[in-house]
């Protein structure tokens, strides 16, 4: 079964790949990513310098899913650049995941990572955990603003991590101003945010950080995953590539992406709940059901949900 993707030109062998943020911190984490049946290495979202990210208890899983409220962990933009080269090794396409917590840390980061060449470049518009900093994704004309500025430094292919909306009038602005900018990629969604999971027997929160807020992932989040790359398959006209993430736990899940609309798919809570060994038994599962359907590869699915 082919189960290869090809999105702004890059070709990955297999269309599961790590979302930024799980087991992709380390160099370590980021060489297993490179051994493992991973379709590509994405990074851990980088800053310009090492951070430490918020107190822990900082990540929780359930079985709905998961919370948390990391606070940007990374070793910093100079030491990916170093590491990123030693990633080639691999074979398979390198992402790098940039962030930051003012516009011009994007830019600081964006100069050093473009430097060395990473396959994609990932612009997280939507982090949630971060003390009085508003997920960017939720304000348009400051996503434009910051888009246009990192246009002008990245020459790689730039796609853009978004946040969930949960109205069509917010996918509608948002796909607008992505047309404008002419992005690579979509990815949606990143992790539901400022959600609260309670632990009713000791009557408390269950990460430390922001009074027990923080984002949320797994098989709980995906109907709004599927509902986000739907709504931009169906603006984009198919012609944006988009990046499913959200709620995936087994090959069906990835499936259901595919239909949606996705070209590519990435798993951040099953990814973190089972290793690395978990790429093999999604593409066991998604070979499965692709055959059982008649389809001869993930991309013929792509966009195929019917409507009643
Ligand atoms: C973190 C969480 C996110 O959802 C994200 O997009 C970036 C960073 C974090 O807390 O580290």
């Amino acid at each position: 079964m082919d189960l290869s993707a090809t999105l702004a030109g890059v070709h990955f062998a297999n269309c599961v790949m790590n979302a930024a943020g799980a087991l992709c911190v380390t160099r370590d984490e980021l060489e297993a990513l490179g051994r493992s049946r991973s379709g590509a290495i994405v990074t851990k979202s980088m800053t310009p310098a090492f951070r430490d990210g918020n107190p822990s208890p900082r990540y929780h899983s359930f079985p709905g899913g998961s919370i948390n409220s990391m606070g940007l962990p990374n070793l910093g933009s100079p030491t990916y650049a170093v590491l990123i080269p030693g990633l080639r090794q691999f074979g398979k396409p390198v992402m790098a995941s940039i962030a930051g917590l003012e516009p011009a840390d994007f830019l600081d980061v964006a100069h050093v990572i473009t430097e060395v060449r990473p396959d994609l470049i990932e612009v997280n518009l939507s982090c949630p955990n971060i003390p009085g900093k508003p997920q960017i994704g939720y304000d348009v004309e400051a996503s434009r603003s910051l888009l246009q500025r990192l246009n002008g430094v990245i020459t790689v292919p730039m796609g853009v991590k978004l946040p969930p909306y949960f109205d069509p009038a917010h996918h509608e602005a948002m796909a607008d101003m992505l047309r404008e900018i002419g992005v690579a990629f979509v990815s949606v969604i990143n992790s539901v945010g400022n959600g609260l999971v309670v632990d009713p027997e000791r009557e408390c929160t269950v990460i430390k950080p922001k009074g027990g807020f923080g984002g949320l992932g797994g098989s709980m989040i995906k109907p709004v995953a599927l509902a986000n790359v739907r709504a931009f398959w169906k603006l984009f006209d198919g012609r944006v590539p988009i990046i499913g993430t959200g709620g995936i736990v087994s090959g069906m899940d990835v499936f259901e992406h595919g239909l949606c609309g996705a070209s590519a798919v990435q798993i951040g809570t099953v990814l973190v709940d089972e290793g690395v060994g978990v790429f093999e038994r999604l593409e066991r599962e998604l070979g499965e059901v692709l055959a059982r359907k008649g389809y001869r590869s993930f991309a013929e699915c792509r966009g195929r949900l019917r409507e009643l």
